[in-house]
């Protein structure tokens, strides 16, 4: 499956591209911004391209399989960017992969996610990822939507808690998120699917499976 990591050079792309790499029947195109970037797909053996998410991707995605988008404009940068980029630019890429015809479109979403979010802290991010889940539920894509709690770099324990509608917060590490990725991209009861996921005690492909509604059904290409 040829994929293209669409936020590669940050936490969960990277760890993505190296796993994707290791796993079986997966070909991971690492989508960064700056050909100084490069250095470090190369020392994972994983091909890059370099790209802007704002210009558009579309000279990327013939031939893909498969686009995770994991990019984010990131706390420091003000709201109008957080429009831009983890609205505006994911609803984009999602109009290029439909005319592309790439199916499959894997979205890394948030917990509390909503167009009206009232978050105190957060709003405008979560609002904006809000309108982007939105628009993809309703783009014919095959997606999914992986929704995390609050992202960690402590190592992964491989064990989740996933559900459509967790009914509480909580934490996960980010190399056990982008092993959610790998599972969801092998489970295709995950299209159509929204999923919360948290730390839990569930195994990863058992958590996914059952928050799909179904084990393991392999990918159509
Ligand atoms: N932090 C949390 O607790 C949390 C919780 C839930 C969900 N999430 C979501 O999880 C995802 C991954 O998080 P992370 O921690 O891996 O984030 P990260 O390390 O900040 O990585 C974000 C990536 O997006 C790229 N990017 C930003 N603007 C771009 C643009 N205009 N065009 C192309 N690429 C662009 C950045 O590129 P450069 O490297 O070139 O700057 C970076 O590689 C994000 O979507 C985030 O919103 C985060």
């Amino acid at each position: 499956m040829k994929v293209l990591i669409v936020g590669a050079n940050g936490k969960v792309g990277t760890l993505l591209c190296g796993q994707m790499w290791a796993a079986n029947g997966f070909s991971p195109i690492a989508l960064i911004r700056e050909a100084r970037q490069q250095t470090k797909f190369t020392a994972l053996g994983v091909p890059s391209a370099v790209g802007g998410l704002e210009k558009g991707l579309v000279e990327f995605l013939p031939g893909l399989d498969a686009v995770v988008f994991t990019a984010g404009s990131g706390a420091r940068t003000g709201p109008g960017k957080t429009i831009d980029v983890d609205q505006n630019a994911a609803i984009r890429l999602m109009d290029d992969c439909s005319q592309s015809s790439v199916r499959r479109f894997i979205m890394i979403s948030a917990i509390g996610s909503d167009p009206l979010s009232d978050s105190p802290r957060i709003q405008n991010y979560l609002r904006a990822k809000g309108v982007a889940d939105e628009r993809l539920r309703s783009s014919g894509l095959d997606y999914t939507i992986l929704a995390p709690g609050t992202l960690s770099n402590e190592p992964g324990s491989g064990k989740i808690q996933a559900a459509e509608s967790l009914g509480c917060h909580g934490t996960l590490p980010r190399e056990d998120l982008s092993r959610c990725v790998i599972e969801v991209l092998r489970n295709y009861n995950s299209v159509g699917k929204t999923i919360q996921i948290i730390s839990g005690q569930e195994s990863i492909k058992s958590a996914i499976a059952d928050a799909a509604g179904g084990a393991a059904l392999p990918p159509i290409l």
